[in-house]
């Protein structure tokens, strides 16, 4: 194992900004109700909400009349209605009506700013760079990654929140670095990782290990090895872990996938979706079952792995929030690091972000 120091990154990492050209995530699909809904992705407050055909929209949470926060009103009929005195804005981020507008007035030509948003796979997408590059270019990079396991029937969904608050770059490294299986004692999915190789590319990092998996998805019963620990017997796996800029993607042997789908918030604040799958893949005989009745299992059982995954949460939330603070108590104290894979990327975090 090559030994690398990133001493001399160390100053700037945890104060990087994110490349606003991508898609983020920044709310799950169910928690966008008739409600509008307040976000933040990286210090910028937006509010998003649904039309009366269901369709999202993303815009400034900012009243032009007053300042106010636009999440504070409603949706009236396609627009949304600030709470104060009741100006309406339609979906361009246009002032569309003043109830107490005189018969000699003309509407107030003021304009928020609308973000492209689009709701796919569960999830609700967001792009706050500049949308002229992203409407008049259509590179494959400016999609949306997507969690295509989401709707397929052979995959069961469990899904837990990290709110914590640290830079995203201390998130990124503790996904990406294998070796804290160490912290996981009751909630460890994998042991005795080693890493064997790293691809780099512009937008991404995968690293791939050899570890040892606690699981094996083979008989339908197996799933309860989720619920007992007794059941599980180690077994050699490949332990891929990618940074897709800006998000995350994990798979275990055939058995999990897992995706961690970011929102920074700001230079101390990060909320992220972690997504994991149990596959259902081995089991042939429940694929030539009915599609109702494969939906109705997939549907049962979401949310099986709850325990596990808020447990390993609970614990990386906590080592995270400590390094933020460490890093904000001594700014000038230096870490080591021995894992190749979080070389690559710091460097590919600050590459990112030193373009927008
Ligand atoms: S502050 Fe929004 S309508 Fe007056
Ligand atoms: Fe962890």
């Amino acid at each position: 194992m090559q030994s690398s120091s990133i001493t001399t990154q160390h100053q700037n990492i945890r104060q990087i900004g994110i490349n606003l050209n991508y898609w983020y995530v920044v709310a799950r699909s169910t928690e966008v109700k008739t409600q509008p809904l307040s976000v933040v992705l990286w210090n910028q407050p937006i509010v998003i909400y649904r039309d009366s055909t269901g369709k999202i929209h993303a815009l400034e949470d900012r009243c032009p009349h007053r300042q106010v926060k636009l999440s504070h009103g409603k949706v009236t009929g396609d627009e949304l209605e600030c709470a104060y005195h009741g100006w309406r804005f339609n979906e361009a981020g246009e002032c569309a009506a003043v109830p107490y507008l005189a018969a000699n007035q003309k509407l107030p030509t003021c304009q928020i700013r609308r973000y492209p948003v689009q709701e796919l796979d569960g999830f609700i997408w967001l792009f706050p760079g500049d949308s002229t590059d992203l409407e008049a270019q259509n590179f494959s990079f400016l999609k949306p990654l997507g969690v295509p396991e989401w709707d397929h029937l052979n995959y069961i969904a469990t899904v837990s929140v990290i709110q914590c608050n640290a830079h995203y770059s201390y998130l990124i490294e503790n996904l990406m670095d294998m070796y804290h299986g160490h912290l996981h004692q009751d909630w460890q999915a994998w042991t005795d990782a080693v890493l064997e190789d790293i691809h780099e590319e512009v937008n991404r990092v995968d690293a791939h290990y050899q570890a040892q998996s606690y699981y094996k998805i083979d008989k339908i019963w197996s799933i309860s090895q989720l619920f007992f620990p007794a059941l599980r017997r180690l077994h050699p796996e490949p332990l891929d872990v990618s940074y897709i800029y800006p998000h995350w993607v994990s798979t275990l042997g055939k058995d999990f996938k897992i995706y961690c789908l970011l929102c920074p918030v700001n230079e101390t604040t990060t909320r992220a979706y972690l997504i994991h799958f149990t596959s259902l893949n081995a089991f042939w005989r429940l694929h030539k079952l009915p599609v109702a009745f494969r939906r109705f299992v997939k549907n049962s059982l979401f949310g099986s792995a709850q325990k596990l995954l808020d447990g390993l949460v609970v614990e990386d939330v906590q080592m995270i929030e400590e390094e933020q603070q460490a890093y904000l108590n001594n700014p000038e104290r230096r870490g080591y690091e021995l894992n190749r894979a979080l070389v690559s990327v710091q460097r590919l975090m600050k590459n990112q972000a030193e373009q927008d």
